[in-house]
């Protein structure tokens, strides 16, 4: 049983389902405008991480970013996190018990019309579905971005690394067309590159139609995420998902250095 996170408040709070909180990993709890993960202990709060207290509220992680220090606040990593049962929180400290279950999910649609809002993306979406029937998703969270390859590359990196993403599925991109740069920009910050996804997506995607060889679709890792990219239309990201999804539990496992033996299996 890990050590329970302490959450320090300023002021007593009380929170609803619709609030957002903001709690701010410091050694400096005497500046916390709301909420401070107590000194002392640095967990890792991937997103989907659910903190239950005792009696009161419970919040789900849903991302990180950093704030940068100046000459009265340290720098500090601060979590985002979703109110999922509403309740009074006193002033002071309230102990919260972490649990991850399932995995979390960041979807990008690559898309110059959709980025404008001059074209409702349903590939994105298709996404989320897609994986929810197939996988544990304890949360799903969509970007819509234009096909801009040093925005795609600052957005895998920061959900991979920053904010701790398990699974980010791109859509569109992959093809021909000029601004086709998808698979340039998952190239350039991936670590291991996937081949056997890429093979099974094509392969399953061939069975379908033939254009499925004019996407040059890439998958790797990235620290503990696995990058899959997928081709923009949602009946190719249903047939492409459906020939790796299977794969990608054990995928996970392994990339956070599961010991067990697959030879034995
Ligand atoms: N793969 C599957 N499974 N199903 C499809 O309908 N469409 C193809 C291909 N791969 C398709 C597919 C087409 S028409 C194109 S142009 C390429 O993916 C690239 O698509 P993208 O540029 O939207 O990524």
């Amino acid at each position: 049983m890990p050590e329970p996170l302490r959450l320090l408040a300023d002021a007593p709070l009380a929170l609803a389902v619709a609030d957002r909180l903001h709690l701010v990993e410091t050694s400096a709890p005497e500046y916390a405008p709301r909420l401070t993960v107590a000194a002392g202990r640095r967990p890792r709060l991937a997103p989907g991480t659910v903190l239950t207290s005792a009696a009161g509220p419970s919040l789900r992680i849903e991302g990180a970013f950093s704030r940068p220090g100046d000459d009265d606040i340290p720098a500090s990593r601060v979590h985002v996190a979703a109110v999922l049962t509403p309740g009074d929180l006193p002033a002071g400290e309230t102990a919260f018990t972490t649990e991850k279950s399932g995995l979390s999910l960041a979807w990008i649609t690559l898309s110059d019309k959709g980025s404008q809002g001059l074209r409702a993306d349903t590939a994105g979406p298709a996404i989320a579905t897609a994986c929810a029937a197939a996988l544990p998703v304890a949360l799903a969270k969509g970007h819509i971005i234009p096909d801009e390859p040093a925005m795609l590359k600052a957005l895998l990196v920061d959900l991979a690394l920053t904010q701790g993403y398990d699974l980010i599925v791109t859509t569109g991109g992959t093809g021909l067309s000029p601004r086709d740069t998808t698979p340039e920009s998952t190239l350039a910050v991936i670590e291991k590159r996937l081949p056997g996804f890429e093979t099974a997506m094509l392969t399953a995607s061939l069975a379908k139609t033939p254009h499925a060889m004019l996407s040059r679709a890439i998958a790797g890792t990235l620290g503990q995420a696995i990058i899959v990219n997928v081709p923009g239309s949602p009946k190719a990201v249903r047939e492409t998902l459906a020939a790796i999804l299977p794969a990608i539990p054990h995928g996970l496992d392994k990339l956070r250095g599961d010991p067990s033996d697959c030879a034995q299996a």
